[in-house]
């Protein structure tokens, strides 16, 4: 309930419930506020009188994406180089939106072309060796829906 800085001059620093913020801190919202969020039940008290706001899931979106992502490899690679398609899904997801069109010029097996298939984006895959073609054509070939029967191939084949 309380952040960071001390409101030198404002309602922030005020008592509540006959409690200061912290030293040091300040009331994230005045008194009347912190009220009106108690009479709601918005507040849950710790056993030693420490009050904190109560979120609920459908209140907030997540946490935002940080700086530093981990994942770990392809567990069962079939290319070298191959990524994690968890994390090109990440990448594919904030970074476009369905039915876009998502160029790999150095698709390598094709992780990428597989997620935007996944995810309702076009593609384009290119790859100047041809055991990165094989491997691409190995996996989109085995997803669910043959994707070379169909407007895939067409694109594909221009990369070959
Ligand atoms: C890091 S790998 C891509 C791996 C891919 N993201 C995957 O998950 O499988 C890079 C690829 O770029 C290809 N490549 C490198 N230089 C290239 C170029 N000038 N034109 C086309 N492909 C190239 C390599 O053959 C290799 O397959």
């Amino acid at each position: 309930m309380h952040a960071p800085g001390e409101t030198v001059n404002g309602a922030t620093n005020k008592e509540w419930r006959g409690m200061k913020p912290p030293k040091g801190r300040h009331w994230r919202s005045e008194p009347k506020v912190l009220e009106q969020l108690e009479k709601e039940d918005l507040i849950e008290w710790s056993a030693n009188g420490v009050p904190r706001r109560k979120i609920y899931v459908d209140e907030r979106n997540g946490k935002k994406k940080q700086d530093i992502w981990e994942y770990k490899d392809a567990q069962y690679p079939t290319y070298p180089t191959e990524k994690n398609i968890e994390m090109i899904k990440s990448i594919i997801l904030t970074s476009s939106n369905e039915n876009d069109l998502v160029l790999d010029c150095f698709c390598g097996s094709g992780t990428t072309l597989q997620a935007a298939q996944q995810l309702g984006r076009r593609w384009i895959g290119i790859d100047q060796s041809n055991e990165a073609i094989k491997a691409t054509q190995k996996r989109l070939s085995e997803m669910e829906q043959d994707l070379f029967s169909v407007n895939a191939r067409y694109q594909f084949l221009q990369s070959v």
